[in-house]
């Protein structure tokens, strides 16, 4: 048993949409949700870089004390997991794009994969995308300019309609009946997309659920569960500024309405 809370890193906002599923199936874990969102995004930028923001929040939710750390972040995970695991004694989650179960659905044979180009151009994707590629299409597809959308909550927006139907379109008419979202920020742009989807039998999938089983099982592996009745506190840190503390607080109430 560990009373500890559990850190949730992102580049920014994105995170938020695998915290949701946290807090909504742990209710007894404590939670701290960092969100960069000074040097977001981290996607395009290069590789020493993403590594040195990471170790910093990183060593800022060890400081609070944190029992493990979940890296929401596709693009940071693809980048910074190997160096982390070998760095710190805590347990760490990582996140890739949900090829797997999108490879193993589809009826078309064709998967669309939106992530970051970091993402995209890392190991992890690779080694998953190689071993499905016999079995169906892998059309990948970096969001470019998806990020910046939520960043600046602009999900509901034409633009966002235009940016995200560009990039989504070819992959439908491509016959794609799957489209795997390997960003923790795009799940915000669900609407958009399901709209530009519409009467197409396509799912979209994202990684929330699946990260939250995986959490779930590494706390049973290390007992790091919290004890029952325990009563959560839940904090938001950022090495921005407390303007965009407040945002992360706000999008965390938009994260937990969000049913997808
Ligand atoms: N949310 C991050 C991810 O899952 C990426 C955003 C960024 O480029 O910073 O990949």
């Amino acid at each position: 048993m560990n009373n500890a809370p559990i850190g949730v890193f992102d580049s920014g906002l994105g995170g938020l949409t695998v915290w949701s599923e946290l807090y909504r199936k742990m209710p007894e874990e404590s939670l701290i949700y960092f969100g960069d969102g000074k040097n977001c995004p981290y996607g395009d930028q290069p590789r020493e870089k993403v590594i040195s923001y990471v170790d910093d929040a990183v060593r800022r939710l060890i400081d609070k004390g944190v029992k493990m750390i979940v890296i929401a972040c596709n693009a940071a995970t693809a980048v910074a997991i190997d160096y982390l695991r070998k760095t710190y004694p805590i347990p760490f989650i990582g996140l890739e794009p949900a090829v797997k179960p999108a490879a193993l659905s589809s009826k078309s044979g064709v998967i669309g994969i939106l992530a970051t180009k970091a993402t995209l151009e890392g190991r992890l994707f690779r080694e998953t995308s190689q071993r499905y590629a016999d079995r169906v299409r892998i059309l990948a597809q970096v969001g470019e300019g998806f990020v910046e959308l939520v960043e600046e909550n602009r999900e509901q927006s034409p633009e966002a309609e235009q940016i995200v139907g560009k990039l989504l379109r070819p992959m439908l008419e491509a016959g794609a009946d799957r489209i795997v979202l390997g960003c923790t920020h795009y799940p915000f742009l669900a609407g958009v997309m399901r709209q530009i989807i519409a009467g197409r039998n396509v799912e979209l999938i994202q990684p929330a659920e699946a990260v939250e089983r995986q959490t779930e099982a590494v706390m049973q592996k290390f007992d790091l569960r919290a004890e029952s009745g325990h009563l959560p506190t839940y904090e938001f840190c950022t090495c921005a500024n407390e303007a965009y503390r407040q945002r992360l607080i706000a999008k965390s109430e938009t994260a937990k309405q969000m049913i997808f």
